[in-house]
């Protein structure tokens, strides 16, 4: 909703959009089956790369994590077939983002962690992300 108000704002820009990212990705590609995510740009001393069964994660809809920025530096939703940028482009300490997602770590433990604690407390322990898989 927000990101449709942002391209009538900027049809042009909205025009352009569509067309580049209907080349970049075919609307069916669901991404990679498993996803090493790593912080490049505030990664802490002892780097603790995370694991994510991207594929099996997907009967929760792309919207469930995936979005984007728009104007103000407000939450885009998502739109099928968009580019998809590493979190961390937009979640970084230079970013200015609120706290609590003003990092890699912080944006990730909120998404993942919440509904891993929501679902099964075993979930939630560090070890079932912070895996060599
Ligand atoms: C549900 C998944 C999940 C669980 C459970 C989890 N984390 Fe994470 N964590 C992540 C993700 C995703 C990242 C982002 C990857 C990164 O920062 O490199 C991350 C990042 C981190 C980082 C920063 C790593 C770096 O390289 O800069 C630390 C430290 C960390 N977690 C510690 C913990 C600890 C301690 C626990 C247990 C209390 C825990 N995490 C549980 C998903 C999880
Ligand atoms: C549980 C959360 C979650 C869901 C649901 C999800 N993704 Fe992802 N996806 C991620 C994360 C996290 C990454 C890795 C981002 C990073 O490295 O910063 C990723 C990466 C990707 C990438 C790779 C981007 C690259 O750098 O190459 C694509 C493409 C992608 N997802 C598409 C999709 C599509 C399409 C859907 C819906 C069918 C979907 N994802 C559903 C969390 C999710
Ligand atoms: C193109 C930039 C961009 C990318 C890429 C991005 N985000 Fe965000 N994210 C935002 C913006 C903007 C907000 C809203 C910030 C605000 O409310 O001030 C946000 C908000 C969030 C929130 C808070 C949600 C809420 O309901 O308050 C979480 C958690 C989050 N992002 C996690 C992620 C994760 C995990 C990824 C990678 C799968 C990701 N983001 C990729 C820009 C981005
Ligand atoms: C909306 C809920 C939800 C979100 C968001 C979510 N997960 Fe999960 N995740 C689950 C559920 C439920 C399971 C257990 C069922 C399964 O294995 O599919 C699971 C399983 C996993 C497993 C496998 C555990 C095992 O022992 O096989 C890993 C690893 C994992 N998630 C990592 C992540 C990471 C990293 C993120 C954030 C990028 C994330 N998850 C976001 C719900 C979620």
């Amino acid at each position: 909703m927000r990101f449709s108000i942002g391209c009538a704002a900027a049809l042009a820009l909205c025009a352009t959009f569509s067309g580049w990212a209907g080349i970049a990705r075919a609307d069916n590609d669901k991404g990679p089956e498993q996803v090493v995510i790593q912080a490049a740009l505030d990664a802490e001393k002892v780097a603790k790369p995370a694991y994510l069964p991207h594929q099996a994660h997907q009967w929760l809809e792309c919207d469930g994590c995936h979005h984007g920025k728009g104007p103000g530096g407000k939450m885009a939703d998502y739109v099928p077939g968009q580019k998809i940028e590493k979190c961390e482009t937009c979640h970084n300490s230079k970013a200015g983002m609120p706290q609590m997602i003003a990092t890699l770590k912080r944006a990730s433990h909120l998404l993942c962690m919440e509904c891993h604690l929501k679902q099964d407390k075993e979930l939630a322990r560090c070890g079932v992300c912070h895996t060599k898989k």
